[in-house]
């Protein structure tokens, strides 16, 4: 498979869930043009997670919206029944949690074979050790560093541990790290020290600024995005 990134780029991917709902092309043109690298999509049905976002059909029309990439990360349980609905809307990359049905393995089978990137999201709770059977059917491995289910929650520190041992595992199996939940300015260069190659951020990409004021989010990507690098050259 080609590689997505080398780690001298951090990526910054935006979740819309913290963005206007009612704006979703608008938004995520904003952020785009003002430096974001992913738009990162949370599908949550209810269940699994105690909130609700949409589904496939509002992922369908925001998909001419983006020009980047579509990091579409479903909350949901079972999953099975959804993933090709997911491929057709346009995601570039599917990510599911541990979680999200009887047999991971399969749905991750499922995802490879529609042609779309697999990733797998590993909640605060779920052990590093599950990665390490499953990182042969994945393109990338997300670490919640939040309870999934809402944006604006506190980094859960704990989990740096988890990106440590998955970038030691990374030294021999191709595969990125994402990192999800709590993310800011001043929890990124711990992730990136820890081998994060891409940031999820909701709230600290969204706050304070709007489709009219888009400058507000271009210093936002930029905020997290230096002090992500920052950590990288301190690395050398
Ligand atoms: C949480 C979602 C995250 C969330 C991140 O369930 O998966 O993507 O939107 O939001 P912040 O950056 O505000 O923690
Ligand atoms: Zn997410």
């Amino acid at each position: 498979m080609e590689p997505l990134l080398s780690r001298e780029s951090i990526k910054i991917a935006p979740s819309i869930l913290s963005a206007d709902f009612a704006n979703f092309g608008k938004e995520i043109e904003a952020v785009e043009e003002q430096g974001c690298d992913w738009i990162h999509i949370d599908v949550m049905d209810g269940h699994f997670v105690p909130n609700i976002t949409f589904g496939p059909e509002t992922c369908k029309a925001i998909r001419p919206h983006i020009k980047t990439f579509m990091d579409v990360h479903l909350m949901i349980s079972p999953v099975d029944q959804y993933l090709e609905a997911f491929a057709e809307a346009g995601a570039d990359m599917i990510t599911i949690h541990f979680e999200a049905g009887q047999h991971i393995h399969r749905s991750l089978q499922a995802i490879n074979s529609l042609g779309v990137k697999a990733g797998l999201a590993l909640n605060p709770g779920t052990s590093y050790e599950v990665a390490d059977q499953l990182v042969d059917l994945v393109d990338l491995i997300c670490v919640m560093t939040v309870n999934p289910g809402f944006g604006g929650q506190k980094f859960i520190t704990s989990q740096l541990r988890k990106i440590e041992r998955l970038s030691n595992l990374k030294k021999h199996k191709d595969f990125l790290i994402e990192v999800d939940g709590g993310i800011t300015a001043d929890t990124a260069p711990s992730v990136v020290s820890a081998g994060a190659d891409i940031l999820v951020a909701g709230s600290a990409v969204f706050s304070n600024g709007s489709v009219n004021n888009p400058i507000v989010y271009g210093q936002n990507i930029k905020r997290i995005r230096e002090a992500a690098e920052s950590a990288l050259k301190i690395e050398g």
